[in-house]
């Protein structure tokens, strides 16, 4: 498909940025009396350096737009139309792209990270069962793996909804009919009819994925009402460029909304969790009393950087699809060349054939061999795993010294 997502140079880069600046309100310039915000502090952050004619991520901090809103529905605060327009570009790459969406059948907006793109799903469906099936709260269920991240049961806490935990099973991390099943018999026995299920696209400990059609089976045959959300915090720009799979992607009608965080395998700064829903769902987190806010606020952020759009933009085009395909396949062959050293060794690991996450029984790895490679564990009380995460700077070189040490 392929549509929006070119590959651009830094010439072509500097040129779209500086444009939608642009025509982003000028504080300096123009007579802006009625916001409370402003250009960073010039006494502190350097305006006139030299460079910064030709940064166009730093020149985007320092005029510090605010992307408070969603602008990819209604109207959006017309003070910084120029940036959002690149964030709403930034979203059709992530909807269409990446995630093989029809074009323009999607919203979303740059969250603060994978925590928040997942209560926000979470919000929604909450208030999508509410008013349209007229659920009450204590009906309502998240669904999700004992592998989900703990987002889940902070977005449970939050909005005040029961969780009920699938079982994997030790070795393959696999969820299966069974356990679902038996999650799905447990919260129905405590009254629940309406699910909020949350699919893994790569899991923050194993990097494993969760078989959708096992979910989606089993609510079908249990007359269920639900909605499925991925979370693919951690997977989002990994997974989808390691296979040609369409079951984890809005070509699958039965999936909802997805949750891609720029900040981890994409390496954007912090503050770039994405957020994409197909059409029709977002305005159930519509807060109408966000009156002051130009087109109101679907959002749970509230005000949020511009220059977290932009750089997860740039990032996006100046690799471009191609560029992001080879990056994604140097991880990939890296991750097999590792697994096929620990193999060699006897050492026991989990590792999803299409993920850059290593994950090492903790019983080969002394508390040293942890501490001296910054190997995470599963739980730092009573660890059963560690994990090794194949980034661009973990190089071969880097992972030799490992091996070496697991020999003694
Ligand atoms: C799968 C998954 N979901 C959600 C999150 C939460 O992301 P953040 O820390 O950006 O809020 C993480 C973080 O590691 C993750 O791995």
């Amino acid at each position: 498909m392929n549509s929006i997502w070119k590959k651009k140079s830094q010439e072509e880069i500097k040129a779209t940025v500086f444009e939608a600046l642009g025509k982003n309100v000028n504080y300096g310039a123009q007579h802006i009396l009625g916001v409370p915000a402003s250009y960073l502090d010039d006494k502190v952050f350097n305006q006139d350096a030299s460079f910064i004619k030709d940064a166009p991520f730093i020149s985007t901090l320092l005029q510090n737009p605010n992307h408070i809103g969603c602008h990819t529905i209604g109207e959006s605060e017309s003070f910084f139309t120029g940036t959002q327009a690149i964030e709403k570009e930034l979203i059709e790459i992530c909807a269409v792209d990446i995630l093989k969406g029809e074009a323009a059948q999607q919203d979303g907006y740059v969250a603060a990270g994978g925590t928040e793109a997942n209560m926000q799903a979470i919000w929604v469906y909450r208030n999508y069962f509410i008013q349209q099936h007229g659920a009450k709260r204590e009906e309502i269920c998240i669904l999700c793996s004992q592998d989900s991240h703990y987002s889940m049961d902070k977005g449970a806490n939050v909005l005040v909804l029961a969780i009920e935990k699938v079982e994997v099973t030790d070795d393959t991390r696999e969820i299966s009919p069974e356990t679902v099943r038996s999650a799905l018999n447990r919260a129905r026995a405590q009254g629940k009819k309406y699910f909020i299920v949350v699919c893994n696209m790569m899991t923050t400990m194993f990097g494993s994925v969760d078989d959708v059609t096992v979910y989606v089976d089993e609510l079908k045959a249990s007359g269920c009402e639900f909605k499925i959300h991925v979370d693919g915090a951690y997977g989002g720009f990994y997974y989808p460029f390691s296979n040609d799979q369409r079951a984890l992607t809005f070509a699958n009608p039965d999936i909802t909304s997805f949750t891609l965080d720029a900040h981890k395998m994409a390496q954007a700064p912090y503050g770039t969790g994405i957020f994409l829903i197909r059409k029709g769902y977002i305005g159930y987190a519509n807060t109408q009393q966000a009156s002051y806010v130009e087109g109101e606020d679907c959002t749970l952020i509230g005000s949020r950087s511009g220059a977290n759009a932009i750089a997860v933009w740039m990032i996006l085009v100046k690799n471009g699809p191609y560029g992001w395909q080879e990056k994604i396949f140097i991880l990939q062959k890296r991750t097999e060349w590792m697994c096929d050293q620990l193999a060699q060794l006897g050492i026991q690991f989990y590792r999803h054939p299409q993920s850059n996450l290593i994950t090492i029984r903790s019983h080969h790895i002394s508390e040293a061999l942890a501490q001296e490679f910054w190997l995470v564990p599963d739980n730092h009380a009573s660890p059963k795993w560690h994990k090794i995460v194949i980034m661009e700077h973990v190089t071969i070189e880097k992972l030799l010294p490992l091996i070496e040490a697991l020999k003694q």
